[in-house]
C-alpha cells in the first residue's frame, strides 16, 4: 500500500482542517520536510509505526501495546485496521478516523494518515 502521510502539528500550525478535501493537496503545495509529509510503501502486514521506523522517521509511541494515546494517527482516506484497541472508543475509532498506528496495518492500495495526532485536545487524558 501506498501511505500518504502529514504531521497534525503542522495541520494545526497552518489552521488547517482535518476534515477539509484538500488538506493534502495544500500539504504537497507547501514546503515540508520529509518527516512532515509524504508517502511511503507499506506492506498490508506491516504495521504502521514499524514502517514509519523502517523509513527513518521518529513517530511517537510508549506503550506499543494498544493502551496508551501516544502513537495516534488519524485517518483520512482508504483504511487501516487496528489488530488490537484497549484505549480509543468507538465513536473515536468511526467517526473521527483515529488509529493506533502501533496496531494498524494498510488494508486499502492507498491510505492517508495524519501522525502525530497525540496532540489533539481529546486524547490528552490518555497521552503518557
Ligand atoms: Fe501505546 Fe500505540 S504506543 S497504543
Amino acid at each position: 500500500s501506498t501511505v500518504e502521510y502529514l504531521d497534525y502539528r503542522v495541520v494545526d500550525a497552518n489552521d488547517w482542517e482535518i476534515d477539509d478535501d484538500d488538506l493534502f493537496e495544500k500539504a504537497a503545495a507547501a514546503d515540508l520536510d520529509e518527516e512532515e509529509y509524504g508517502t511511503m510503501e507499506v506492506s498490508r502486514n506491516r504495521k504502521l509505526l514499524d514502517a514509519a521506523e523502517d523509513n527513518g522517521f521518529d513517530w511517537p509511541f510508549s506503550c506499543r501495546a494498544a493502551s496508551c494515546a501516544n502513537c495516534t494517527g488519524i485517518l483520512v482516506d482508504g483504511e487501516l485496521e487496528m489488530e488490537m484497541n484497549l484505549i480509543i472508543t468507538d465513536e473515536e475509532v468511526e467517526e473521527r478516523g483515529i488509529r493506533l498506528t502501533c496496531q494498524s496495518k494498510p488494508a486499502t492500495d492507498h491510505v492517508r494518515v495524519i501522525h502525530n495526532a497525540k496532540h489533539l485536545d481529546y486524547l490528552q487524558d490518555r497521552v503518557i
